[in-house]
Parts: C-alpha cells; sequence; structure tokens
C-alpha cells in the first residue's frame, strides 16, 4: 500500500527537513529525494538482516529517479558502531569516487543509522544525509534529531556530531518483519514520550496497547507521528541538549547502568529504559514529586506492553557506581529526569543517594532474574 504520508516539518532555520510517516515509503524514496539533491549518486548503508527484505526496493526507487546506487552492507550488531566500520564505509565511498553531491541513505535501525550519520558529518566534511528508519526505536528516536555517532571501547556513543540529516521517511510496513521483542523494546521510548510531555497521548497508550502491538496503521500511524511530533518540537527548542532535550533521557540514566552490570547485549536497549523508567518514577514519588497512582498506571503499561519492569539484582553501590560513569554526569553530579506527574518531567542533580538507593532496591528483582523477562 502507498497512501499520502503524514508529513512533519523540524524547524532548524537552513538545517530544517521533513519527516514523512506512512505505509509503503520505501517505494517512493527516489522521487522524493530527487527534488531535494543536487547530485544523483547515492550510498545505501545497510547490514545483513535488512538488506534482503528491504534493500532492492529502496535501489529500485532510487534507479528509477536517475540515481546511481552504491549499496554497502555491513554486519548485523551494535558492535559495526566502530572506527573499523566507520573507515569500511569511507574506503568503499573512496573507492567508488563519491562525491560532496553524494546522498548517504541509512536503511536500517539504529545502529545503522548512527554510524551512516556520522560517516555523512565526516566523509569530505559532510554529504547529505537521510534516513529511512526500520525498527520503532529508531522511526520514534534515533533518526530524528541528528545525534550520530560511534561507539568506543571505554564506553557507548563517546565520538560522535550533531548533524541533521535532509529527509526520514518512515516506512510502517517495515515493522510487519521486526522481531517482536525489538517492537517491545521500542515501545519504551514511546511510552517516555507520553510520560515526559503528554498525559493525554499515555492515556491513549493505556487504551491502545494492543492495536499498537498488532501494528494496527491507523493507531500505528497516529502514535508514531505524535512520537515524532514531540522530539521534532524538543530538539527543534534545544538541539545540542544544552536543556530541555535532556528530558528525553527519562530511565536512561539507571537504564544504561542495567545495561553495562549486566553486560552489553544481554537486555536491549529499550528493555532497560523500561525498568529504569520505573525506577526514576518511583524515586520521584519518594521525592514528593508525582503520586502513588502515577508510578502504578507507568509500571502497568509497561509491564502490559511485554516490557520488564524490574532492575536485575546487582549490589545498589555498584549501580550508584556505574551512574556515577554515566556521560550526562554534571561536575561529578548524577543528573537524574523525574517525573512530577505524567505529562511532566524535570531534571534534577540533587537526589540524595540514600534515597536513590531506596528507589533501586525496591524495584529489584530476586537474584534469578538477572536478565529481562
Ligand atoms: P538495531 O539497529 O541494532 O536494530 C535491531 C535489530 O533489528 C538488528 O538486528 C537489525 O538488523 C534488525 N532490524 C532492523 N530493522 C528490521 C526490520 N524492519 N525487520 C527485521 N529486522 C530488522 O537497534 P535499534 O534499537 O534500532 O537501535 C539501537 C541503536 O540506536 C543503539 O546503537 C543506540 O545507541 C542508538 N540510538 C541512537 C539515538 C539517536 O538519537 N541517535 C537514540 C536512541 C538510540
Ligand atoms: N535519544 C535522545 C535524543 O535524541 O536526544
Amino acid at each position: 500500500m502507498n497512501t499520502t504520508p503524514l508529513t512533519l516539518h523540524l524547524e532548524l532555520g537552513e538545517r530544517s527537513y521533513d519527516i514523512l510517516i506512512g505505509d509503503g515509503l520505501l517505494e517512493t524514496v527516489g522521487e522524493r529525494l530527487a527534488p531535494l539533491l543536487r547530485g544523483r549518486q547515492a550510498a545505501v548503508v545497510t547490514n545483513t538482516t535488512v538488506a534482503p527484505l528491504y534493500l532492492e526496493r529502496v535501489t529500485r526507487s532510487l534507479a528509477a529517479a536517475g540515481f546511481t546506487v552504491l549499496p554497502i552492507v555491513l554486519a548485523d550488531g551494535e558492535e559495526t558502531k566502530d572506527w573499523r566500520h566507520w573507515q569500511q564505509v569511507i574506503d568503499r565511498l573512496l573507492e567508488a569516487r563519491c562525491e560532496r553531491t553524494t546522498a548517504l541513505i541509512a536503511l536500517g535501525g539504529g545502529v545503522v543509522g548512527d554510524l551512516t550519520g556520522f560517516v555523512a558529518a565526516t566523509f569530505l566534511r559532510g554529504v547529505p544525509f537521510v534516513q529511512l528508519p526500520t525498527t520503532l526505536l529508531s522511526q520514534v528516536d534515533a533518526s530524528v534529531g541528528g545525534k550520530t555517532g560511534i561507539n568506543h571501547p571505554l564506553g557507548k556513543n563517546l565520538i560522535g556530531a550533531f548533524y541533521q540529516p535532509r529527509l526520514v521517511m518512515i516506512d510502517l510496513a517495515t515493522l510487519e518483519s521486526l522481531p517482536r521483542r525489538e517492537l517491545v523494546a521500542g515501545m519504551a521510548e514511546v511510552i517516555k514520550y507520553g510520560i515526559i510531555r503528554d498525559a493525554g497521548f499515555f492515556q491513549l497508550l493505556e487504551e491502545r496497547i494492543d492495536q499498537l502491538l498488532n501494528l494496527e496503521r491507523t493507531t500505528l500511524g497516529e502514535v508514531i507521528h505524535r512520537c515524532t511530533a514531540i522530539k521534532a518540537e524538543v530538539v527543534a527548542a534545544d538541539e545540542r541538549e544544552s536543556g530541555a532535550r535532556a528530558l528525553l533521557n527519562l530511565g536512561h540514566t539507571f537504564g544504561h547502568a542495567i545495561e553495562s552490570l549486566s553486560g552489553y547485549g544481554r537486555w536491549l536497549h529499550g528493555e532497560a529504559v523500561a525498568a529504569g523508567t520505573v525506577v526514576a518514577a518511583d524515586l520521584s514519588q519518594r521525592l514528593g514529586l508525582c503520586g502513588e497512582g502515577d508510578v502504578a498506571r507507568i509500571r502497568d503499561l509497561l509491564r502490559r506492553t511485554g516490557l520488564p519492569v524490574t532492575i536485575p539484582a546487582f549490589p545498589t553501590p555498584a549501580y550508584l557506581e556505574s551512574m556515577s560513569r554515566d556521560k550526562k554526569v554534571e561536575a561529578g553530579r548524577i543528573r537524574f529526569i523525574l517525573v512530577e506527574a505524567i505529562g511532566r518531567a524535570i531534571q534534577a542533580t540533587d537526589a540524595p543517594a540514600g534515597t536513590v538507593a531506596l528507589a533501586l532496591a525496591a524495584n529489584m528483582a530476586g537474584t534469578d532474574r538477572a536478565t529481562p523477562s
């Protein structure tokens, strides 16, 4: 199916761009991109899982619009977000004599998007970049807002650039092939937008979570549209995260500690964010911000979605130590995103360690559950 897409505009002056959301959009990439670009060469970066599913569709559409296409297919996995693969992509671009007008198109999830965006930001000091996100997480979060980068052996996303795409095209149909666990994990970021910014949206999710998980198109389109609209508003107001953009990190400080203590790869990012969001909400209640009812609703919606709502059992000091190494620590103080009420979040750096420890302990699973369930 290929109907008129929902369109959003992210306003960032000369770096502004559109975000299109619809069913079957990949088949129209060429015709939509051609008016935006001077060149007619495009490198499509993807991976071995996504290529057999969608690469031909994209290549055909680009060729029909007059583009010469260079496909670059990487291995699948977070490990490809590194210097070695950055160089591998650059080598391919140089061998193919790509120029400043060559567009770099990311076809895949957040891993492909972050790496391709960073190559686009650095190759020949910057070439046009396009996002074709194919996971729920990358559709509602990673593809919008211009954070690009790679990992360092000492930590995730430590090398990168803010570099905005020229266009984001979200094809809802690609979610049909996404493994259920990845879909559910992406839902944690969807729920996050309701908690930090929109109580009505949170309620809609409570009412329609089953339709959403069944990929019912009207609900799915509406929900992804609302998430990207919130993200676009936040990024337009604070592109480089000097203020409100940090609210998008709800649950992430605890979530990163879960990922790091468990060993990367055991918990999906969204799963760790879900459990981290429960701790953040519980901490907010202990600090006298939100009410018990809000915490219960957050926990309940995450649980109904199929997400973990308890953190794995590691000693509380290990959590505090891990969180103190987060890249968002400022002057040695851990920055928490707290919930005032569903629909309203704030930043705080003054949560007492004792209260944080209580919130961690109260939401810890038994020792038999160190992996998400
Ligand atoms: P991912 O890119 O690893 O994709 C998850 C899995 O799904 C992979 O195996 C992938 O090959 C597969 N896949 C992708 N699309 C598919 C489809 N349509 N059908 C079947 N399989 C498909 O993971 P992700 O959750 O999309 O992204 C995680 C990455 O995003 C992390 O590196 C994280 O740091 C980054 N991230 C970036 C931002 C940002 O603002 N730039 C925000 C959040 C996360
Ligand atoms: N994923 C958080 C951000 O883009 O700022």
